[in-house]
C-alpha cells in the first residue's frame, strides 16, 4: 500500500474512534505522522463546512451515515478543498478506503458524491460556516467581542497549531542553534521559540527534554503566576496534569516547596514520571488534601470548556453545547472556594482557564472571592501582548492572538 494511502487508512480509523468519543490529541500522540496529523485534524476543524458541501448530494445528513461512510466523504472533500489534491484522484481514494474499511456497498454512493462535490464551488457562507464553526459559538463571540475578532479567532482555529518551546538552560538553546536549528522568538511570550529551519535538529532536543513544547498562552499563565508570588514560599498546583505550567514553574521559581496535583491517578501518575524529583499527588482541588493557610501561591489552572482550544482540540466543537460553559462553573466553584482557604495571608490565588467565556471565568470567580484583594497584573505581563481587560480586572487572550486564548484572575488573601 502507497505511504499516503496507509495515511488514509491510519487517519480515517482515528476518526472513527474520535466520532465514537477518543481525543484526537491523545491518539495523534502515538501516531504522529504528518500525513495523519493533517487529515484528522484538518477534517475535524472543517467538519461542519465539509457536512455543509455533502449535504445537497446526500439523501440523508452526513451524520446519519455510517461512521465509515461518513469519514471517507469527509476526507474526500477535505482533501481536494484544502490540500489541493486533484478531484479524481481524491474520488479513487476514498473509494479505496471505503473498500478498506469494510463498507463495499457504499462505494457507488461515495464515487457519486464525490464526484458532484468536487465539481462545485463552494458557496459564499455566513463566519461561522464559512470558518466551520457551530452557530452558537460564533453567535456568543461575536456579542461578547465584537464580529472582527469574533471572526478573526474562529480563523485561528483553522490553522495548525506552531509548535513553541522554552529551553531548560541557555546551554540548551546555544547547542540547537550550533546543530543548526535557526530559531524565532514569539511575538509576545518570553523565552519562547520555535524553529524555521532546522526543525529536526529541535525535535531531538525535545525528545531530550532540554526544550520542551508548550503553548505560549499556557507559558504566560505559568510565568504571570510566577512574577506575582516573586517565585519564592510554598506553592501548590491543583490541577496540574499534564504538568506544563507546573515544569516552567519549577523551572523559573526558586521555590521552597512545589507541589503538583490532579484528581486523575492516571494523568498523575503521568504527571509524577514527567516531574520525577517533585511531590505529586492524586487529590481533588475541591478538597485538596494540603494545610490550609499555608500557600504563598496557589496556581488553580481549572478544567472548562476549553473554548480558546479549538485549534488544538477541533473535536470539542462539535461535541460543547452552550450548556457546556455553565456546567463548568458547577465544577469549578467548590474548587476556588477551598483554594482560597488554602492561601497564606498575603498569598495569591491565581485562577486560569483556557476558556474565553466570561461566564466561567469572571462572573462567577468575582463573586466567589470578594473578600480578598484584586491582584492587578498589568505590570507582571510583556508590552507586547496584546491582552483584554475582564470585568474583574482579569486577563484574556483571544485565541488569534499568536496562542490558545485564556483567561486568569488573581486575588490575594488580606493579612
Ligand atoms: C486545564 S487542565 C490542566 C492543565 C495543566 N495545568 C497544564 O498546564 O499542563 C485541567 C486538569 O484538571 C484536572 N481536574 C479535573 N477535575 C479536577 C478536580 N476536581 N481536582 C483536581 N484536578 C481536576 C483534569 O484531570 C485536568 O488534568
Amino acid at each position: 500500500m502507497a505511504k499516503s494511502s496507509g495515511d488514509r487508512l491510519r487517519a480515517a480509523r482515528l476518526l472513527i474512534r474520535i466520532d465514537d468519543g477518543a481525543f484526537a490529541s491523545r491518539l495523534l500522540e502515538r501516531d504522529a505522522s504528518p500525513g495523519v496529523r493533517v487529515r484528522v485534524l484538518g477534517v475535524l476543524r472543517w467538519q461542519r463546512a465539509l457536512d455543509h458541501a455533502l449535504a445537497p448530494f446526500l439523501k440523508r445528513p452526513p451524520t446519519r451515515l455510517d461512521s465509515e461512510v461518513r469519514t471517507a466523504l469527509r476526507m474526500g472533500c477535505f482533501e481536494v478543498r484544502h490540500l489541493g489534491v486533484p478531484g479524481p484522484v481524491a474520488t479513487d481514494e476514498m473509494i479505496r478506503l471505503t473498500r478498506r474499511l469494510g463498507k463495499s456497498s457504499a462505494t457507488g454512493m461515495v464515487n457519486a458524491v464525490l464526484r458532484r462535490v468536487v465539481a462545485t464551488e463552494p458557496a459564499v457562507s455566513p463566519p461561522d460556516l464559512r470558518w466551520s464553526h457551530p452557530e452558537w459559538v460564533w453567535r456568543r463571540w461575536e456579542e461578547r467581542f465584537g464580529a472582527e475578532p469574533a471572526e478573526a479567532a474562529m480563523a485561528a482555529a483553522q490553522e495548525p497549531a506552531t509548535p513553541w518551546v522554552w529551553f531548560v538552560d541557555d546551554r540548551s538553546k546555544a547547542d540547537a542553534e550550533d546543530a543548526g536549528a535557526v530559531l524565532q522568538p514569539h511575538v509576545w511570550c518570553p523565552d519562547a521559540w520555535t524553529a524555521i529551519e532546522g526543525r529536526p535538529e529541535l525535535m531531538a532536543r525535545i525528545r531530550r527534554g532540554v526544550a520542551v513544547v508548550q503553548d505560549p498562552s499556557s507559558q504566560m499563565v505559568a510565568r504571570i503566576a510566577v512574577s506575582l508570588a516573586d517565585g519564592t514560599g510554598r506553592a501548590a498546583d491543583l490541577c496540574a496534569a499534564p504538568g506544563g505550567k507546573t515544569a516552567l514553574m519549577n523551572e523559573i521559581g526558586r521555590w521552597d516547596f512545589l507541589v503538583a496535583g490532579d484528581r486523575s491517578p492516571f494523568k498523575a501518575g503521568r504527571l509524577g514520571r514527567r516531574l520525577n524529583e517533585m511531590p505529586v499527588m492524586v487529590a481533588d482541588a475541591g478538597h485538596p488534601a494540603l494545610a490550609a493557610g499555608a500557600w504563598d501561591l496557589v496556581l488553580l489552572d481549572a478544567p472548562c470548556s476549553g473554548t480558546g482550544t479549538f485549534r488544538r482540540h477541533p473535536e470539542l466543537k462539535w461535541r460543547l453545547r452552550p450548556e457546556s460553559v455553565v456546567e463548568a462553573v458547577g465544577q469549578q466553584r467548590p474548587m476556588i472556594a477551598a483554594a482560597l482557604d488554602l492561601l497564606a495571608p498575603g498569598g495569591v490565588l491565581v485562577y486560569a482557564t483556557c476558556s474565553i467565556e466570561p461566564e466561567e471565568n469572571e462572573a462567577h470567580f468575582e463573586s466567589l472571592t470578594d473578600g480578598s484583594e484584586r491582584v492587578a497584573m498589568d505590570d507582571h505581563l510583556p508590552v507586547a501582548m496584546p491582552w483584554i481587560e475582564t470585568a474583574a480586572g482579569g486577563v484574556r487572550i483571544l485565541p488569534h492572538e499568536h496562542g490558545d486564548g485564556f483567561t486568569v484572575h488573581a486575588v490575594r488573601r488580606r493579612d
